[in-house]
């Protein structure tokens, strides 16, 4: 199983090219801000305990993100896997490393995405998430075919509870400090590949693909 990390700001874009890179590579897309949302909507006691700290901006706490994980990767049969938005903190990376060598398996990259703020800022701002099946578009850089409708469902658009503006601006300040950890954290490892994510999402795929074949 070869394991794939996808870090970066909040809206740098991870959501939308893990879809692009699941197509192409056929590897499962774990994505720990979606399974939470998923929580939420089926009313379950982890969508309970998380939905007060996605609101406000914060991280959900280490305990209830390492249990939603581990699970993840028992779903996931050994094949190759794309985490997003996982680990967030030290100890997330602790526990995902013993628990992939428990595995036989280990983190094979680490991508983080960059982008300034100002344009995360202004992906955010447009972002329209679908209320029935999750697809993400943007208002001008990525718009559905008909205004306010989802292209894949027909579901009605919506902005996220946390795309407001205190919230944003509580995310990027979380994840600053986050960053600073797990950056040591993996560049001491060596498998910490930057790459620049201002450009299209095609030009983002690009990037990541010549930093996994670097890998
Ligand atoms: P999570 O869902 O992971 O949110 P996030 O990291 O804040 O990232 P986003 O989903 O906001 O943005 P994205 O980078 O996926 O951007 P997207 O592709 O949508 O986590 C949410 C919350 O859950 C956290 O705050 C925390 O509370 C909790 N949580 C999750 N994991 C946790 C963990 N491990 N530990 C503790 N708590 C945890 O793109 C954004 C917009 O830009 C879209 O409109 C898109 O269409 C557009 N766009 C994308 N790419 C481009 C481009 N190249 N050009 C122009 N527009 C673009």
């Amino acid at each position: 199983m070869k394991v794939m990390l996808l870090m970066g700001p909040p809206g740098v874009g991870k959501g939308t090219v893990s879809e692009r890179l699941h197509a192409r590579l056929g590897c499962r897309h774990i994505s720990t801000g979606d399974l939470l949302r998923e929580s939420i909507a089926k009313g379950t006691s982890l969508g309970h305990q998380a939905q007060g700290h996605m609101t406000r901006g914060e991280l959900v706490p280490d305990g209830l993100m390492v249990a939603l994980v581990e699970e993840q990767l028992d779903l996931n049969g050994g094949g190759d896997c794309l985490l997003d938005g996982f680990p967030r903190t030290q100890a997330q990376a602790q526990v995902l490393d013993k628990g992939l060598t428990e595995r036989g398996a280990r983190v094979d990259a680490v991508i983080e995405l960059t982008a300034p703020d100002d344009v995360v800022l202004k992906r955010l701002g447009g972002r329209r998430v679908c209320a029935t099946c999750g697809a993400g578009f943007h208002v001008t850089f990525i718009p559905p075919k008909s205004a306010g409708v989802c292209d894949r469902c027909g579901g009605a658009l919506v902005q996220r509870p946390d795309d407001r503006e205190e919230a944003i601006l509580r995310r990027l300040a979380v994840y600053a400090r986050q960053m600073a950890e797990l950056r040591s954290y993996y560049r001491e490892r060596g498998v910490l590949f930057p790459v620049d994510a201002t450009g299209t999402p095609e030009q983002t795929e690009a990037g990541i693909l010549t930093a996994l074949s670097r890998a």
